[in-house]
Protein backbone atom coordinates (compact mmCIF):
# COMPACT_ATOMS: atom_id res chain seq x y z
CA UNK A 1 0.00 0.00 0.00
CA UNK A 2 1.20 3.32 -0.60
CA UNK A 3 1.97 5.62 1.68
CA UNK A 4 -0.58 8.99 1.81
CA UNK A 5 0.84 12.59 1.89
CA UNK A 6 -1.00 15.26 2.05
CA UNK A 7 0.19 18.37 0.49
CA UNK A 8 -2.62 21.48 0.94
CA UNK A 9 -3.75 22.87 -3.04
CA UNK A 10 -4.80 25.67 -0.93
CA UNK A 11 -4.79 29.18 -2.49
CA UNK A 12 -2.10 30.22 1.12
CA UNK A 13 -0.30 27.13 1.02
CA UNK A 14 0.23 27.49 -2.64
CA UNK A 15 1.36 31.45 -1.95
CA UNK A 16 3.95 29.56 0.53
CA UNK A 17 5.90 27.25 -1.70
CA UNK A 18 3.03 24.07 -1.31
CA UNK A 19 3.62 23.17 -5.49
CA UNK A 20 7.07 23.12 -4.98
CA UNK A 21 6.69 20.67 -2.22
CA UNK A 22 4.77 18.21 -3.54
CA UNK A 23 7.41 18.55 -6.70
CA UNK A 24 9.97 17.80 -4.31
CA UNK A 25 8.17 15.15 -2.78
CA UNK A 26 7.64 12.89 -6.16
CA UNK A 27 10.89 13.63 -7.10
CA UNK A 28 12.30 12.40 -3.82
CA UNK A 29 10.19 9.21 -3.88
CA UNK A 30 11.41 8.17 -7.16
CA UNK A 31 14.95 8.75 -6.35
CA UNK A 32 14.42 6.83 -2.70
CA UNK A 33 12.10 3.77 -4.55
CA UNK A 34 9.44 5.20 -2.38
CA UNK A 35 5.87 4.02 -3.04
CA UNK A 36 4.09 7.38 -2.13
CA UNK A 37 0.67 9.19 -3.45
CA UNK A 38 0.56 12.77 -3.17
CA UNK A 39 -3.20 13.74 -1.85
CA UNK A 40 -3.59 17.68 -2.52
CA UNK A 41 -6.20 18.35 0.40
CA UNK A 42 -7.40 21.80 1.50
CA UNK A 43 -5.89 23.93 3.96
CA UNK A 44 -6.12 22.67 8.21
CA UNK A 45 -6.62 26.59 9.21
CA UNK A 46 -3.43 26.89 11.02
CA UNK A 47 -1.74 29.04 8.29
CA UNK A 48 1.10 29.95 10.34
CA UNK A 49 2.52 26.37 9.86
CA UNK A 50 1.55 26.26 5.88
CA UNK A 51 2.95 24.70 4.26
CA UNK A 52 1.52 21.64 6.42
CA UNK A 53 1.97 18.35 5.03
CA UNK A 54 0.85 15.12 6.90
CA UNK A 55 1.85 11.66 6.51
CA UNK A 56 -1.07 9.20 7.00
CA UNK A 57 -0.08 5.97 9.86
CA UNK A 58 -2.96 3.44 11.38
CA UNK A 59 -5.80 6.09 10.74
CA UNK A 60 -3.72 9.13 12.39
CA UNK A 61 -2.38 12.17 10.76
CA UNK A 62 1.01 13.07 11.71
CA UNK A 63 1.65 16.85 10.44
CA UNK A 64 4.78 18.58 9.17
CA UNK A 65 5.41 22.58 9.13
CA UNK A 66 6.14 25.08 8.23
CA UNK A 67 7.81 23.42 5.65
CA UNK A 68 9.59 24.08 2.45
CA UNK A 69 10.70 22.93 -0.77
CA UNK A 70 14.38 22.77 0.79
CA UNK A 71 12.99 20.97 3.85
CA UNK A 72 12.17 17.53 1.77
CA UNK A 73 15.45 16.55 1.52
CA UNK A 74 16.75 16.61 5.32
CA UNK A 75 12.57 15.06 6.08
CA UNK A 76 12.90 11.98 3.74
CA UNK A 77 16.32 11.58 5.05
CA UNK A 78 14.94 11.62 8.92
CA UNK A 79 12.20 8.87 7.73
CA UNK A 80 9.65 10.20 6.67
CA UNK A 81 8.91 7.44 3.72
CA UNK A 82 9.71 4.75 5.98
CA UNK A 83 7.05 2.64 7.29
CA UNK A 84 6.82 3.63 10.91
CA UNK A 85 8.17 7.16 9.45
CA UNK A 86 6.06 9.54 11.49
CA UNK A 87 6.44 8.35 15.16
CA UNK A 88 10.06 7.29 14.30
CA UNK A 89 10.93 11.04 12.35
CA UNK A 90 12.80 13.33 14.67
CA UNK A 91 12.55 16.45 12.70
CA UNK A 92 13.05 20.20 13.97
CA UNK A 93 9.52 20.42 12.09
CA UNK A 94 7.25 17.25 13.08
CA UNK A 95 4.66 18.31 14.77
CA UNK A 96 3.12 15.43 15.86
CA UNK A 97 -0.97 13.96 15.40
CA UNK A 98 -2.22 17.42 13.61
CA UNK A 99 -5.48 16.57 15.76
CA UNK A 100 -4.02 17.25 18.90
CA UNK A 101 -2.53 20.79 17.92
CA UNK A 102 -4.04 22.95 20.64
CA UNK A 103 -5.10 25.82 18.06
CA UNK A 104 -7.06 22.40 15.92
CA UNK A 105 -8.09 20.40 19.02
CA UNK A 106 -10.11 23.56 21.12
CA UNK A 107 -12.37 24.10 17.61
CA UNK A 108 -15.53 22.61 17.18
CA UNK A 109 -15.81 21.77 13.26
CA UNK A 110 -19.01 21.16 12.09
CA UNK A 111 -19.06 23.28 8.48
CA UNK A 112 -15.17 22.95 8.41
CA UNK A 113 -15.65 19.32 9.38
CA UNK A 114 -14.05 17.94 5.75
CA UNK A 115 -11.50 20.66 5.22
CA UNK A 116 -7.62 19.70 5.13
CA UNK A 117 -9.12 15.90 5.74
CA UNK A 118 -10.25 14.75 2.41
CA UNK A 119 -9.26 15.35 -1.26
CA UNK A 120 -11.48 18.37 -1.97
CA UNK A 121 -11.85 16.94 -5.66
CA UNK A 122 -12.82 13.38 -4.82
CA UNK A 123 -16.45 12.73 -4.62
CA UNK A 124 -16.50 9.33 -3.38
CA UNK A 125 -13.90 11.01 -0.68
CA UNK A 126 -16.31 13.60 0.36
CA UNK A 127 -19.32 10.42 0.69
CA UNK A 128 -16.97 8.92 2.51
CA UNK A 129 -17.01 11.45 5.04
CA UNK A 130 -20.76 11.83 5.52
CA UNK A 131 -21.27 13.59 2.00
CA UNK A 132 -24.97 13.83 0.60
CA UNK A 133 -26.50 12.56 3.85
CA UNK A 134 -28.16 16.25 3.56
CA UNK A 135 -29.41 16.22 0.60
CA UNK A 136 -30.56 12.70 1.10
CA UNK A 137 -32.58 13.69 4.19
CA UNK A 138 -34.04 16.64 2.51
CA UNK A 139 -35.33 14.36 -1.14
CA UNK A 140 -37.16 12.53 2.07
CA UNK A 141 -38.85 16.13 3.46
CA UNK A 142 -41.59 18.40 1.31
CA UNK A 143 -39.64 21.70 0.62
CA UNK A 144 -41.50 23.42 3.61
CA UNK A 145 -40.28 20.72 5.98
CA UNK A 146 -36.31 21.38 4.58
CA UNK A 147 -37.38 25.09 5.26
CA UNK A 148 -38.62 24.17 8.76
CA UNK A 149 -35.41 22.98 9.51
CA UNK A 150 -33.05 25.47 8.60
CA UNK A 151 -35.37 27.71 10.70
CA UNK A 152 -35.12 25.99 13.73
CA UNK A 153 -31.08 26.05 13.41
CA UNK A 154 -31.62 29.58 13.94
CA UNK A 155 -28.86 29.88 11.52
CA UNK A 156 -28.03 33.46 10.41
CA UNK A 157 -26.60 34.92 7.25
CA UNK A 158 -22.76 34.66 7.21
CA UNK A 159 -22.12 37.45 4.89
CA UNK A 160 -21.98 40.19 7.26
CA UNK A 161 -26.21 41.02 7.76
CA UNK A 162 -26.74 38.31 10.29
CA UNK A 163 -30.39 37.63 8.70
CA UNK A 164 -32.22 34.35 9.43
CA UNK A 165 -31.74 31.96 6.81
CA UNK A 166 -34.57 30.11 7.36
CA UNK A 167 -37.13 33.42 7.02
CA UNK A 168 -35.34 34.31 3.59
CA UNK A 169 -35.69 30.37 1.91
CA UNK A 170 -39.23 30.71 3.29
CA UNK A 171 -39.83 34.12 1.82
CA UNK A 172 -38.80 32.26 -1.70
CA UNK A 173 -40.47 29.41 -0.95
CA UNK A 174 -43.35 31.02 -0.83
CA UNK A 175 -43.04 33.55 -3.68
CA UNK A 176 -44.76 32.05 -6.82
CA UNK A 177 -42.18 32.29 -9.66
CA UNK A 178 -42.16 29.73 -12.77
CA UNK A 179 -38.18 30.26 -12.47
CA UNK A 180 -36.21 30.65 -9.35
CA UNK A 181 -32.40 30.95 -8.85
CA UNK A 182 -30.17 30.60 -5.93
CA UNK A 183 -27.02 32.88 -5.76
CA UNK A 184 -24.23 32.20 -4.11
CA UNK A 185 -22.16 35.24 -2.58
CA UNK A 186 -18.89 34.30 -2.61
CA UNK A 187 -17.60 37.56 -3.23
CA UNK A 188 -15.29 37.60 -0.19
CA UNK A 189 -14.40 41.42 0.12
CA UNK A 190 -13.59 41.72 3.77
CA UNK A 191 -10.25 42.83 5.30
CA UNK A 192 -9.06 39.84 6.99
CA UNK A 193 -11.40 37.40 5.87
CA UNK A 194 -10.40 33.60 3.76
CA UNK A 195 -13.22 31.28 4.93
CA UNK A 196 -14.95 31.32 1.40
CA UNK A 197 -11.96 30.14 0.02
CA UNK A 198 -10.84 27.94 2.00
CA UNK A 199 -14.20 26.05 1.88
CA UNK A 200 -14.27 26.41 -2.54
CA UNK A 201 -10.78 25.44 -2.59
CA UNK A 202 -10.82 23.03 0.81
CA UNK A 203 -14.49 21.46 0.53
CA UNK A 204 -16.24 22.52 -2.68
CA UNK A 205 -18.71 19.26 -2.32
CA UNK A 206 -20.28 20.83 1.05
CA UNK A 207 -21.17 24.17 -1.07
CA UNK A 208 -22.58 22.17 -4.14
CA UNK A 209 -24.72 19.67 -1.65
CA UNK A 210 -26.08 23.08 0.52
CA UNK A 211 -26.86 24.96 -3.00
CA UNK A 212 -28.52 21.61 -4.12
CA UNK A 213 -30.61 21.01 -0.91
CA UNK A 214 -31.56 25.17 -1.63
CA UNK A 215 -32.80 24.63 -4.56
CA UNK A 216 -34.97 21.50 -3.59
CA UNK A 217 -36.26 23.35 -0.30
CA UNK A 218 -37.67 26.51 -2.57
CA UNK A 219 -37.84 25.38 -6.01
CA UNK A 220 -34.97 26.61 -8.00
CA UNK A 221 -33.69 25.12 -10.42
CA UNK A 222 -30.84 27.00 -11.40
CA UNK A 223 -27.51 28.69 -8.99
CA UNK A 224 -24.78 30.87 -9.68
CA UNK A 225 -21.60 31.22 -7.76
CA UNK A 226 -20.49 34.80 -7.75
CA UNK A 227 -16.63 34.23 -6.84
CA UNK A 228 -14.25 37.20 -6.62
CA UNK A 229 -11.95 38.02 -9.15
CA UNK A 230 -8.85 36.87 -7.07
CA UNK A 231 -9.52 33.76 -6.23
CA UNK A 232 -8.64 31.83 -9.45
CA UNK A 233 -7.82 28.66 -7.02
CA UNK A 234 -11.56 28.66 -6.21
CA UNK A 235 -12.92 28.75 -9.38
CA UNK A 236 -10.72 25.43 -11.00
CA UNK A 237 -11.75 23.23 -7.68
CA UNK A 238 -15.67 24.45 -7.99
CA UNK A 239 -15.77 23.66 -11.34
CA UNK A 240 -13.68 20.57 -11.22
CA UNK A 241 -16.63 19.60 -8.40
CA UNK A 242 -19.25 20.60 -10.10
CA UNK A 243 -18.40 18.68 -13.32
CA UNK A 244 -17.88 15.35 -10.81
CA UNK A 245 -21.25 16.03 -9.27
CA UNK A 246 -22.99 16.23 -12.34
CA UNK A 247 -21.51 13.40 -13.87
CA UNK A 248 -22.81 11.66 -11.02
CA UNK A 249 -26.08 12.50 -11.44
CA UNK A 250 -26.52 14.80 -7.96
CA UNK A 251 -26.45 18.19 -10.48
CA UNK A 252 -28.69 18.52 -13.55
CA UNK A 253 -31.83 16.41 -14.08
CA UNK A 254 -33.79 14.69 -11.64
CA UNK A 255 -30.99 14.97 -9.25
CA UNK A 256 -29.70 11.52 -7.15
CA UNK A 257 -32.82 9.95 -8.75
CA UNK A 258 -35.81 12.62 -7.53
CA UNK A 259 -37.89 14.72 -9.30
CA UNK A 260 -35.37 17.96 -8.87
CA UNK A 261 -33.55 19.68 -11.10
CA UNK A 262 -30.99 21.67 -10.38
CA UNK A 263 -27.91 22.50 -11.95
CA UNK A 264 -24.69 25.09 -11.12
CA UNK A 265 -22.64 27.78 -13.14
CA UNK A 266 -19.95 29.85 -11.53
CA UNK A 267 -19.29 33.47 -12.27
CA UNK A 268 -16.00 35.62 -11.63
CA UNK A 269 -16.40 39.07 -10.55
CA UNK A 270 -14.21 41.83 -11.53
CA UNK A 271 -12.57 43.24 -8.14
CA UNK A 272 -15.39 45.54 -6.79
CA UNK A 273 -15.78 45.17 -3.08
CA UNK A 274 -19.50 46.68 -3.76
CA UNK A 275 -20.67 43.58 -5.51
CA UNK A 276 -20.79 42.09 -2.71
CA UNK A 277 -23.72 43.62 -1.41
CA UNK A 278 -26.16 41.51 -2.90
CA UNK A 279 -28.62 44.10 -5.20
CA UNK A 280 -25.22 44.98 -7.19
CA UNK A 281 -23.79 41.50 -7.37
CA UNK A 282 -27.19 40.40 -8.86
CA UNK A 283 -26.53 43.32 -11.64
CA UNK A 284 -23.04 42.08 -12.04
CA UNK A 285 -24.60 38.60 -12.62
CA UNK A 286 -27.04 40.11 -15.25
CA UNK A 287 -24.13 41.77 -16.76
CA UNK A 288 -24.44 45.02 -16.08
CA UNK A 289 -22.51 48.14 -13.83
CA UNK A 290 -22.72 46.37 -10.31
CA UNK A 291 -24.15 49.29 -8.81
CA UNK A 292 -26.83 48.83 -5.58
CA UNK A 293 -30.80 48.58 -6.55
CA UNK A 294 -33.24 50.39 -3.99
CA UNK A 295 -35.19 48.13 -1.78
CA UNK A 296 -37.57 46.92 -1.63
CA UNK A 297 -38.23 44.78 -3.95
CA UNK A 298 -36.83 42.44 -1.86
CA UNK A 299 -34.50 39.70 -4.04
CA UNK A 300 -36.42 37.13 -2.68
CA UNK A 301 -39.42 38.38 -4.59
CA UNK A 302 -37.85 40.23 -7.20
CA UNK A 303 -34.12 38.72 -7.57
CA UNK A 304 -31.99 38.17 -10.61
CA UNK A 305 -33.26 38.76 -13.98
CA UNK A 306 -36.38 39.82 -11.79
CA UNK A 307 -36.73 36.51 -10.32
CA UNK A 308 -37.53 34.86 -6.76
CA UNK A 309 -34.15 34.79 -5.67
CA UNK A 310 -32.05 33.33 -2.32
CA UNK A 311 -29.02 34.94 -1.96
CA UNK A 312 -26.46 33.46 0.51
CA UNK A 313 -23.34 33.47 1.78
CA UNK A 314 -20.72 30.48 1.23
CA UNK A 315 -20.61 29.88 5.04
CA UNK A 316 -24.21 30.05 5.05
CA UNK A 317 -24.67 27.53 2.44
CA UNK A 318 -21.88 25.18 3.54
CA UNK A 319 -23.90 25.07 7.11
CA UNK A 320 -26.76 23.43 5.75
CA UNK A 321 -26.05 20.35 4.67
CA UNK A 322 -24.84 19.63 8.61
CA UNK A 323 -28.40 20.81 9.33
CA UNK A 324 -30.17 18.79 7.51
CA UNK A 325 -27.78 15.63 7.90
CA UNK A 326 -27.64 16.08 12.23
CA UNK A 327 -30.52 17.83 12.30
CA UNK A 328 -31.31 21.48 13.31
CA UNK A 329 -31.15 20.77 17.45
CA UNK A 330 -27.66 19.24 16.72
CA UNK A 331 -26.71 22.66 14.81
CA UNK A 332 -28.59 24.75 17.72
CA UNK A 333 -27.40 23.29 20.59
CA UNK A 334 -24.17 25.00 20.00
CA UNK A 335 -23.93 29.32 20.23
CA UNK A 336 -25.86 31.52 22.66
CA UNK A 337 -28.33 33.69 22.43
CA UNK A 338 -29.88 34.31 19.08
CA UNK A 339 -26.21 33.61 17.28
CA UNK A 340 -26.75 29.92 17.04
CA UNK A 341 -24.62 27.13 16.05
CA UNK A 342 -20.63 27.85 15.45
CA UNK A 343 -18.78 30.69 13.52
CA UNK A 344 -15.54 29.99 11.26
CA UNK A 345 -13.74 33.10 12.59
CA UNK A 346 -10.70 34.14 11.01
CA UNK A 347 -7.91 35.75 12.73
CA UNK A 348 -5.38 38.14 10.21
CA UNK A 349 -3.12 41.04 10.41
CA UNK A 350 -0.59 41.64 13.46
CA UNK A 351 -1.32 37.86 14.90
CA UNK A 352 1.08 35.03 15.97
CA UNK A 353 -1.30 32.34 15.20
CA UNK A 354 -3.29 33.33 12.28
CA UNK A 355 -5.63 31.07 10.55
CA UNK A 356 -9.33 29.76 10.24
CA UNK A 357 -11.09 29.13 13.99
CA UNK A 358 -14.21 27.44 14.19
CA UNK A 359 -16.22 27.54 17.42
CA UNK A 360 -19.65 27.89 18.48
CA UNK A 361 -20.38 31.36 19.29
CA UNK A 362 -19.82 32.88 22.63
CA UNK A 363 -15.96 32.73 23.15
CA UNK A 364 -14.61 36.38 23.76
CA UNK A 365 -12.47 38.96 21.75
CA UNK A 366 -9.94 38.55 24.35
CA UNK A 367 -9.68 34.37 24.44
CA UNK A 368 -9.65 34.62 20.46
CA UNK A 369 -6.57 37.35 20.45
CA UNK A 370 -4.49 36.85 23.49
CA UNK A 371 -5.37 32.84 24.13
CA UNK A 372 -5.85 31.05 20.69
CA UNK A 373 -4.48 33.91 18.31
CA UNK A 374 -1.35 34.33 20.74
CA UNK A 375 -1.01 38.10 20.50
CA UNK A 376 0.94 40.14 17.91
CA UNK A 377 3.70 38.58 15.74
CA UNK A 378 5.64 41.41 16.50
CA UNK A 379 5.56 41.12 19.70
CA UNK A 380 4.34 44.14 20.78
CA UNK A 381 0.93 44.64 22.68
CA UNK A 382 -2.38 45.04 20.97
CA UNK A 383 -3.83 48.04 20.85
CA UNK A 384 -6.74 47.57 18.61
CA UNK A 385 -9.26 45.04 16.61
CA UNK A 386 -10.51 45.33 13.76
CA UNK A 387 -13.95 42.78 13.68
CA UNK A 388 -16.08 42.36 10.95
CA UNK A 389 -14.15 43.79 7.63
CA UNK A 390 -13.74 47.17 6.43
CA UNK A 391 -16.67 48.65 7.84
CA UNK A 392 -16.28 47.00 11.56
CA UNK A 393 -16.07 48.86 14.30
CA UNK A 394 -11.91 48.83 15.83
CA UNK A 395 -12.44 47.22 20.01
CA UNK A 396 -9.85 48.54 22.40
CA UNK A 397 -8.88 45.98 25.41
CA UNK A 398 -11.18 47.11 27.36
CA UNK A 399 -13.89 45.47 25.39
CA UNK A 400 -11.71 41.98 25.11
CA UNK A 401 -14.37 40.52 27.16
CA UNK A 402 -17.38 41.14 24.29
CA UNK A 403 -18.47 37.64 23.14
CA UNK A 404 -18.79 36.23 19.96
CA UNK A 405 -22.61 37.07 19.24
CA UNK A 406 -24.29 39.48 17.07
CA UNK A 407 -25.99 41.22 19.56
CA UNK A 408 -23.13 41.60 22.08
CA UNK A 409 -21.38 43.03 18.91
CA UNK A 410 -24.39 45.33 18.18
CA UNK A 411 -24.64 46.78 21.96
CA UNK A 412 -20.84 47.88 21.51
CA UNK A 413 -21.55 49.56 18.25
CA UNK A 414 -19.47 46.93 16.54
CA UNK A 415 -20.15 44.27 14.26
CA UNK A 416 -19.11 40.24 13.27
CA UNK A 417 -19.61 40.57 9.79
CA UNK A 418 -18.23 37.56 8.07
CA UNK A 419 -16.07 36.81 11.02
CA UNK A 420 -12.69 38.72 10.21
CA UNK A 421 -10.58 39.70 13.45
CA UNK A 422 -7.88 42.36 12.25
CA UNK A 423 -5.13 43.05 14.57
CA UNK A 424 -3.04 45.64 15.05
CA UNK A 425 -0.40 46.67 17.85
CA UNK A 426 0.71 49.62 19.79
CA UNK A 427 2.55 50.77 16.60
CA UNK A 428 -1.04 51.79 14.91
CA UNK A 429 -1.91 55.30 14.32
CA UNK A 430 -5.80 55.52 14.72
CA UNK A 431 -6.07 58.81 13.00
CA UNK A 432 -4.69 56.89 10.08
CA UNK A 433 -7.02 53.78 10.12
CA UNK A 434 -10.26 56.26 10.56
CA UNK A 435 -8.45 58.71 7.64
CA UNK A 436 -8.64 55.25 5.65
CA UNK A 437 -11.83 53.98 6.38
CA UNK A 438 -13.39 57.18 4.48
CA UNK A 439 -10.83 56.41 1.59
CA UNK A 440 -12.05 53.04 1.62
CA UNK A 441 -15.64 54.01 0.95
CA UNK A 442 -14.77 56.66 -1.30
CA UNK A 443 -12.73 53.84 -3.69
CA UNK A 444 -15.57 51.59 -2.99
CA UNK A 445 -18.51 53.63 -3.37
CA UNK A 446 -21.08 52.34 -6.41
CA UNK A 447 -21.65 56.54 -6.39
CA UNK A 448 -25.60 56.13 -6.33
CA UNK A 449 -26.43 58.33 -3.04
CA UNK A 450 -24.91 61.26 -2.25
CA UNK A 451 -23.95 60.87 1.49
CA UNK A 452 -21.97 58.07 0.68
CA UNK A 453 -20.38 59.35 -2.74
CA UNK A 454 -19.46 62.70 -1.16
CA UNK A 455 -19.63 62.00 2.30
CA UNK A 456 -16.50 59.70 2.25
CA UNK A 457 -14.50 62.18 0.24
CA UNK A 458 -15.28 65.12 2.56
CA UNK A 459 -14.56 62.73 5.36
CA UNK A 460 -10.78 61.86 4.05
CA UNK A 461 -10.34 64.98 3.38
CA UNK A 462 -11.78 66.63 6.98
CA UNK A 463 -9.94 63.81 9.18
CA UNK A 464 -6.82 64.49 7.02
CA UNK A 465 -7.12 68.52 8.40
CA UNK A 466 -7.46 66.98 11.96
CA UNK A 467 -4.31 64.75 11.37
CA UNK A 468 -2.76 68.15 10.22
CA UNK A 469 -3.57 69.83 13.47
CA UNK A 470 -5.93 72.05 11.47
CA UNK A 471 -8.65 73.08 13.36
CA UNK A 472 -9.01 70.32 15.71
CA UNK A 473 -12.49 70.65 17.80
CA UNK A 474 -13.81 72.07 14.90
CA UNK A 475 -13.47 69.58 12.28
CA UNK A 476 -13.69 66.61 14.75
CA UNK A 477 -17.61 68.16 15.34
CA UNK A 478 -17.56 67.83 11.29
CA UNK A 479 -16.64 64.50 11.34
CA UNK A 480 -18.97 63.56 13.93
CA UNK A 481 -22.06 65.27 11.75
CA UNK A 482 -21.08 63.76 8.95
CA UNK A 483 -20.63 60.12 10.43
CA UNK A 484 -24.39 60.61 11.23
CA UNK A 485 -25.33 61.82 7.55
CA UNK A 486 -23.66 58.75 6.76
CA UNK A 487 -25.12 56.36 9.03
CA UNK A 488 -28.71 56.99 8.78
CA UNK A 489 -28.98 58.49 4.69
CA UNK A 490 -27.16 56.42 2.81
CA UNK A 491 -28.61 53.80 0.69
CA UNK A 492 -26.81 50.85 1.68
CA UNK A 493 -24.24 49.34 4.47
CA UNK A 494 -20.91 50.42 2.24
CA UNK A 495 -21.91 54.24 3.38
CA UNK A 496 -24.25 53.29 6.15
CA UNK A 497 -21.34 51.15 7.91
CA UNK A 498 -18.00 53.27 7.20
CA UNK A 499 -19.43 55.40 10.57
CA UNK A 500 -18.25 52.32 12.59
CA UNK A 501 -14.72 51.98 11.83
CA UNK A 502 -14.20 55.97 12.49
CA UNK A 503 -16.80 56.62 15.26
CA UNK A 504 -14.60 53.74 17.32
CA UNK A 505 -11.34 54.96 16.81
CA UNK A 506 -12.41 58.43 17.43
CA UNK A 507 -14.36 56.93 20.84
CA UNK A 508 -11.70 54.65 21.84
CA UNK A 509 -8.57 56.31 21.20
CA UNK A 510 -9.48 59.82 21.05
CA UNK A 511 -5.37 60.60 22.01
CA UNK A 512 -4.46 59.78 18.39
CA UNK A 513 -6.81 62.92 17.02
CA UNK A 514 -5.14 65.19 19.18
CA UNK A 515 -2.18 66.68 16.84
CA UNK A 516 -0.57 69.94 17.46
CA UNK A 517 0.46 71.60 14.69
CA UNK A 518 4.07 71.73 15.05
CA UNK A 519 3.78 67.87 14.90
CA UNK A 520 1.48 68.19 12.03
CA UNK A 521 4.37 69.97 9.76
CA UNK A 522 7.08 67.51 10.45
CA UNK A 523 4.97 64.41 9.30
C1 LIG B 1 -20.69 46.87 0.66
C2 LIG B 1 -21.13 45.47 1.00
C3 LIG B 1 -20.30 44.40 0.70
C4 LIG B 1 -20.72 43.11 0.99
N1 LIG B 1 -19.88 42.08 0.69
C5 LIG B 1 -20.29 40.81 0.92
C6 LIG B 1 -19.46 39.72 0.55
O1 LIG B 1 -18.35 39.89 0.04
N2 LIG B 1 -19.93 38.46 0.80
C7 LIG B 1 -21.16 38.24 1.36
O2 LIG B 1 -21.56 37.09 1.54
N3 LIG B 1 -21.96 39.26 1.74
C8 LIG B 1 -21.56 40.53 1.51
N4 LIG B 1 -22.39 41.56 1.85
C9 LIG B 1 -23.71 41.23 2.42
C10 LIG B 1 -24.73 40.93 1.31
O3 LIG B 1 -25.32 42.14 0.88
C11 LIG B 1 -25.85 40.01 1.80
O4 LIG B 1 -26.31 40.44 3.03
C12 LIG B 1 -25.42 38.55 1.90
O5 LIG B 1 -24.91 38.08 0.69
C13 LIG B 1 -26.62 37.70 2.27
O6 LIG B 1 -26.22 36.38 2.53
P1 LIG B 1 -26.32 35.77 4.00
O7 LIG B 1 -27.73 36.05 4.48
O8 LIG B 1 -26.06 34.33 3.83
O9 LIG B 1 -25.31 36.48 4.82
C14 LIG B 1 -21.99 42.88 1.60
C15 LIG B 1 -22.80 43.98 1.92
C16 LIG B 1 -22.37 45.26 1.63
C17 LIG B 1 -23.26 46.40 1.99
S1 LIG C 1 -24.05 53.81 0.27
FE1 LIG C 1 -22.43 54.03 -1.27
S2 LIG C 1 -22.23 52.01 -2.16
FE2 LIG C 1 -24.19 52.06 -1.06
S3 LIG C 1 -25.70 52.73 -2.59
FE3 LIG C 1 -24.96 54.58 -1.63
S4 LIG C 1 -23.27 55.23 -2.97
FE4 LIG C 1 -23.67 53.12 -3.46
Amino acid sequence: MKLRVFVPRDAAAIAVGADEVATALMKSAIKENAAIEVVRNGSRGMLWLESLIEIEQAGVRYGFGPVGANDVESLVKAGLFSANAPLSVTHPLALGPVERIDYFRRQTRLTFARCGVTDPLSLDDYRAHDGYKGLAKALALKPIGVVDEVAKSGLRGRGGAGFPTGIKWKTVHDTAGAQKYIVCNADEGDSGTFADRMIMEGDPFVLIEGMTIAGVAVGATKGYIYIRSEYPHSEIALNAAIGAARKAGLLGAKIAGSTHTFDLEVRMGAGAYVCGEETSLLDSLEGKRGVVRAKPPLPAHKGLFGRPTVINNVLSLAAIPFILSEGAKAYADFGMGRSRGTMPIQLAGNIKHGGLYETAFGVTLGELVDDIGGGTASGRPVRAVQVGGPLGAYFPRALFDTPFDYEAFTAKDGLIGHGGVVVFDDTVDMAKQAKFAFEFCAIESCGKCTPCRIGATRGAETVGKIMAGEKGEANLALVKDLCNTMKFGSLCALGGFTPYPVMSALTHFPEDFKRPAKLAAAE
